[in-house]
Parts: structure tokens; sequence; C-alpha cells
């Protein structure tokens, strides 16, 4: 392992595991370890301090392994030891999660450490950042957001760094990464594992050589900061293909059933008596599909699905209109004080909810997202479903992935049997995970 010192930080850090000094110091020569610090390799052998032999570095693995953070200082480092006026990219998957993920914390590390200056040009999602005199410039961006490719388009950089590469679209990494054209550049990447057909694994990870890239693969145990009861939460939060990818950092297929965490023995259970602290009925609505209403109510912190309400247009003698299902909605609540989150694309139908004095939220149709929650949820009994919601459980027992979409890198559910597991996932993305606590929505603001 390298031993050259690179300025040590003004942080409560834990010793750095061994392959977070390998991200620390990739971008230098091997031969930069015989000397003592940087200053040092810079008046005798300024040639080591931006290698290029390797162009490309991949970090990816599970959660919380230490990957960001790590890949954050050393991109700073490099830059700043090798670049001086020069601009460069850090893109996250929004830049709304660029800056809490990197940037916060990013700056929060430049504060601690002497002779650093960062200015924040939030309006142009511009960092300036100083040291020794030197000053660099780095544009943010949401590979997602809208009109980021636009954005990237006319820049010129020296390096770019992507931070949860594989939650962008291909299309705005490519064009990012080509626009990497000073000499010396290099192209920092790191990731948790999504499918083997990704685009970023068969393009990038399965063609190191080519890149000229450093794949380096971390775990929990690479953080030395996480605590094994936190390792051990982690490790109990996921299953299935979030496990294997999360938990174990690999690059592995979604298939077979959705929830095949699902556990009538354990998740299963007569409901508590008495009044709920509080409901909730989240709605998936179908004109041709069926429509489906859950009744959610908590005891003692846990959430128990209490009823449900299927109704299937197609396999009945009639359709229901906006107003019926309205007041089947009405009928299904009965005296209690509920809430409704309805699928978002309803919209007709929240109006005759809202029309009849409702409370509605939207729902957040992050299919994903949601799934991955509502399996955690139900992995640390934040969720619990009473006996008889017999559609449901059918629904959990058949939903599935969709082979023919993860064979191209993707991961979708088979649009079938989902109208229930749609209403569950509704419902858990938007109070379980904010806490009950909704917040107003930020329009991301895009680059200018
Ligand atoms: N060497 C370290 N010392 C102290 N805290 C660390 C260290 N490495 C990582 N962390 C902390 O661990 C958490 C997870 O690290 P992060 O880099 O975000 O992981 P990942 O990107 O792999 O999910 C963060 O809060 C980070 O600040
Ligand atoms: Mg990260």
């Amino acid at each position: 392992m390298s031993s050259v010192h690179l300025k040590a930080p003004q942080f409560k850090y834990a010793p750095f595991s061994r392959k977070q000094l390998q991200v620390l110091s990739w971008w230098l020569d091997p031969r930069a370890k015989q000397f003592g610090n940087l200053s040092e390799v810079k008046k005798k052998h300024p040639e080591w301090l931006n290698r290029s032999d390797k162009e490309v570095l991949i970090a990816d693995g599970s959660i919380r392994a230490g990957k960001t953070l790590i890949m954050s200082m050393s991109y700073i480092e490099w830059s700043m030891t090798n670049y001086s006026n020069e601009q460069f990219g850090i893109a996250g998957k929004t830049i709304g999660s660029l800056r809490r993920n990197v940037i916060t914390p990013l700056k929060r590390m430049l504060a601690g450490r002497k002779g650093y200056r960062v200015k924040d040009r939030r309006a142009d999602n511009l960092l300036d950042i100083t040291y020794n005199g030197v000053t660099n410039h780095y544009y943010l961006f949401g590979g997602k957001d809208e009109g980021s490719q636009d954005l990237v388009q006319g820049l010129t950089v020296a390096g770019f760094f992507f931070d949860e590469v594989a939650l962008m679209p291909k299309s705005f990494v490519n064009q990012a990464a080509g626009r990497v054209s000073v000499d010396g550049g290099k192209l920092w990447f790191n990731c948790n594992p999504a499918g083997p057909y990704h685009w970023f694994k068969t393009e990038w990870l399965d063609k190191l050589k080519k890149h000229k890239a450093i794949h380096i693969h971390f775990t929990m145990d690479d953080n030395p900061s996480l605590a094994e009861s936190v390792k051990d939460r982690n490790r109990r939060t996921f299953s299935g293909v979030f496990y294997q990818r999360y938990i174990l950092g690999e690059w592995v297929l979604s298939d077979g059933i959705v929830y095949d965490n699902f556990n009538k023995d354990t998740m299963v259970a007569t409901p508590p008596k008495g009044v709920a602290e509080k409901y909730y009925v989240s709605v998936d609505y179908g004109t041709q599909n069926p429509t489906v209403f859950l009744l959610w109510g908590r005891f003692d912190g846990v959430w128990w699905c209490l009823k449900e309400y299927y109704y299937d247009g197609r396999h009945s003698s009639r359709q229901k209109t906006d107003e019926q299902y309205a007041n089947d909605f009405l009928e299904f609540v009965g005296k209690l004080k509920v809430k409704a989150i309805v699928d978002p694309s309803a919209a007709s139908f929240i109006a005759q909810l809202r029309a009849k004095g409702v409370s509605v939220e939207k729902a957040k149709n992050d299919v994903l997202d949601g799934i991955r929650e509502t399996q955690s949820a139900m992995n640390l009994g934040k969720i619990m479903f009473a006996p008889g919601l017999v559609n449901l459980f059918k629904e959990l027992a058949s939903y599935a992935w969709d082979p023919k979409a993860a064979e191209h890198g993707e991961d979708k559910v088979i649009k079938q049997h989902d109208h229930a597991c749609d209403a569950v996932r509704y419902f858990v993305y938007r109070v379980i995970r904010t806490g009950g606590v909704v917040k107003p929505k930020v329009k991301p603001k895009a680059f200018r």
C-alpha cells in the first residue's frame, strides 16, 4: 500500500481501510510510494503525480462501504495536485442527491483542512476550490435531470467524477465522459451494482483493459467507521436481489418472485384490538384494470394492513365510474379519519375524492425504490398484515421480475397482478420512508 502521506484532514476519521487507501492513491505512479509525501514526489518526479497508464477508476460494491467519501476526497486531491485554473465535472443521479451525498460532506471535509477554500456558486451549480494559490472549478450535474446532456456539451474538463453512475442514463455518461480532453484527464466512477446486463457493467466494468481502468470492489467491511450493529441492521434490511447487490455487492439479475421475503408465518397475524393511532388508505386505481384500496392503521409504531377493497371491472358485469369508486371509498373507510395516498396518474379520481372531502396525497411512483423500501419494511417488522387479505396475498405470491427487461439490463416487474402490490409500495414509500412527513416537492434547479 502506498505510504505517501496525503495531507491529513482534520476529521474525526477512522483510519482508512486498505481499499480506501487504494482509492486515495490510484492516480499516483506506484513508484511514488518510496517518498514520504507528495511535495517530495513533486520535487523529484513530478511526472509520477499523474500516471498515464491508468485513466479510469471504478469503485463498485455494497452500500455504505465508504466509496463516495474516499472518492470525492481523492478526486479533489488529484485535481488540486495536478491542475490549476482547470474545469472538472461532478455528477450524481440528480443535483439534489449529489449535493446531499457528495457535496455537503465534501464541503465539511474541506472546511476541516487548513488552507482550503470552497466557494459554492449555487445558482451556477459550480464550486470554486482554492488551495495554496491554486484554484479549480467543479461543475455539478444531475445525470437524470432534464437538460443535463445539453449542459455538459459545451464543456471541456480534465476529469469527471460520477457518483452512483449506474443510476444515470448511459447517454449522459457517454456525453460527459467525452468532455474529458485535457492531458492526463481521468474518469472516476462509483456505484452499487445493478443487473449483469446493465450498460455500465457491460461497457465499462467488463472492459477494464480497453479503458485503462482500475477496479476496486467494496463491501461494508471496507468502511472502517461502520459499527458491527449498523452492518447487521443493513444485512437484515435487504433481501433477495437487493441483498445480493447492496450487501454482497454483486451484479446479479432481478428474477423470480419480487417479494420472496414475504413470510406468512411471521408477517401475518391478528392485529391489535381497538383504534389505531393513525390511519391511511393507499389506492391503486384502474379503469381497465382493478382498483384497490388498502386500509393501514398504526399500533405501537407498527403499521398494519387491516383491510382490502379489490374491484376488477373486466371480470365484473359492469365498470364503475370515478364517482362510484369514490362512494365505495367512503363506505370502505366508514367513520375512520383517514388520509388517502393515491396513484399519481389517477387525476380524475383524486378530484372526486377531494370533492367529497377526503384528504389526498399523491403517491410517488418510483417502482424500484418502492419495492426495496417495502421489502425492508417487511424485513424489519415495520409493516404487518391482517389475515384475510385474499387478493393482496395472491398478488404477493405471483408478482415477479420481468426476465426480458433483465436481459436488457433493466429492472422491471411484469405488469400483471401488481395492483395491490402497487398500493402497498405507495403507502410504504410515502409514509414509512418519510416517517409520515411529506416534504414539499422541490423542483431541481437546472444547471445554467
Ligand atoms: N474512513 C472513514 N472515517 C469515518 N467515516 C467514514 C470513513 N469512510 C466512510 N465513512 C462514513 O461512512 C458512511 C458511508 O460512506 P459512503 O462513502 O457514503 O459509502 P458508499 O458511497 O459506499 O455508500 C458515510 O457517512 C461516511 O462519512
Ligand atoms: Mg455512495
